[in-house]
């Protein structure tokens, strides 16, 4: 940031010089300055921000439309929400307490599943789940790799070894057809990513789990409320995560995080692990860790958890006006996977000249993203599985070429229009 002000503070003086010099006034020149510091901060925007989740606060400030923001929202709901911490402030409980094990009761019933336990994030979330599936070092995990970090990380973390399988180009989601070839006497577990928003074609990985004798967790962290077969995401496995950070389809305002599972042997050995291995008061049955949802989380996603249908409903309605505003453009726009319902976490586009989209939108104050936009096996940090560009061919095209549009429940039909003309006006520029 101290950059970025020296190179506003640099133009202004030019300015200033330049613009008084040149009789302008004072309102003119501070007008003028306004402009540069704008231009300024979104610039230095381009030059990447430290932040490797999201933006420089600064600029989504400048931004007119947003891919994502939860201030509308907490407009809306500002009374519930506050009334919520107060309760929970003047409660005198703030850890694993009532509104913890209510969240927990909810969320994993309207999952279909019969335990739920809340934790500090959706990383978490898997990796203690691979734990207490006994899933350590020389074991084999099979994911995607166009998946956020967090899944491979929390594999990592086990000591496990992640082997990647490439994905349907048609719907981003793991091929299920290439199952077969990754599986070894190594793979302990299947880890479905059920990405932006749909479900990975369940009874397949469920048929080939049976086939091999292999555990499934699956990756619903994107997922709140998606269906495959009429069967809510979670519903599907030994094991279902979810994360509720802020931009996910249920969020809170910091982090969080579930388990759940139908398994009450594998929803007692978590309860304790996220607690030091506690099965009671200060008693560690096995080492373990500190990973608990915390009463203000919880309470606020209870207050959000009564919304959850309609902020889906909403979600849908936004990418139903998408298909309709985008449908005679070069842009190929999400399809639904067999069986599913989508809830669109996010709304993803394909198009070769992404990057030219993203940069020509930005100039017209609307920031878009990429999820994702390199896959993992060919990150640094995981070259070490010996992988190489290459080796997952359509993991590799997708990521070239899918970015997001802005996506939230509160996203007005204005903003929509605006996007959508927009990108008309774009893609007849670049073709
Ligand atoms: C697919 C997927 N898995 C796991 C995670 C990890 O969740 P959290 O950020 O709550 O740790 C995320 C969130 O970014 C995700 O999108």
């Amino acid at each position: 940031m101290e950059e970025v002000k020296e190179k506003i503070d640099e133009k202004n003086m030019v300015n200033k010089v330049g613009l008084v010099e040149a009789g302008q006034s004072k309102e003119e020149v501070e007008q003028l300055q306004q402009k540069n510091s704008d231009e300024a901060l979104i610039e230095s925007e381009r030059e990447k921000t430290d932040h490797p989740r999201g933006w420089d606060s600064n600029i989504l400030k400048k931004m007119d439309i947003k891919v994502w923001s939860y201030l509308e929202e907490y407009e809306k709901e500002k009374d519930e929400i506050h009334s919520a911490i107060k309760n929970v402030l003047e409660s005198g409980v703030l850890i694993l307490g009532d509104h913890v094990k209510r969240f927990e009761d909810k969320f994993s019933n309207y999952c279909g599943c019969k335990y739920g336990i809340g934790v500090k994030n959706g990383t978490d979330a898997l990796f203690l789940s691979l734990k207490a599936l006994d899933i350590g070092p020389g074991d084999e995990v099979i994911c995607v790799a166009n998946t956020a970090v967090p899944t491979v990380a929390a594999i990592t973390a086990t000591g496990a070894t992640t082997k990647f399988v490439d994905i349907n180009p048609e719907t981003c989601l793991m091929n299920i057809f290439k199952l077969k070839d990754a599986i070894t006497e190594k793979t302990k577990c299947i880890l479905p990513v059920h990405l932006y928003g749909q479900c990975v074609d369940m009874d397949k990985v469920k048929e080939m789990a049976d086939e091999f004798g292999l555990k499934i967790v699956e990756d619903c962290a994107q997922a709140h409320g998606a269906t495959y077969k009429g069967r809510k995401a979670g519903s599907m496995s030994d094991v279902a995560t979810f994360s509720f950070y802020p931009s996910k389809v249920l969020g809170t305002f910091g982090d969080g995080g579930m388990v759940v599972t139908n398994n009450e042997t594998l929803y007692e050995r978590i309860k304790g692990l996220r607690m030091y291995g506690m099965r009671r008061k200060y008693f560690s049955i096995e080492s373990g860790y500190n990973s608990r949802l915390d009463e203000l989380h919880a309470a606020i996603l209870l207050k959000k958890f009564a919304h959850l249908d309609e902020y889906i409903r909403k979600r849908q309605e936004i990418a139903r006006r998408y298909g309709k505003l985008l449908t005679d453009t070069s842009l190929i726009l999400p399809k639904t996977a067999e069986n599913n319902t989508q809830v669109y976490y996010v709304y993803v586009c394909h198009h070769p000249k992404r990057d030219e989209i993203i940069a020509k939108l930005k100039e017209r104050g609307i920031l878009l993203n990429i999820s994702y936009e390199w896959p993992i096996h060919i990150m640094d940090g995981y070259k070490y599985l010996g992988y190489k560009e290459g080796d997952l061919p359509h993991t590799e095209a997708s990521c070239k070429n899918v970015f997001s549009l802005p996506m939230y429940p509160e996203l007005s039909y204005e903003k929509q229009q605006k996007v959508c003309d927009a990108l008309h006006d774009v893609l007849r520029e670049i073709e």
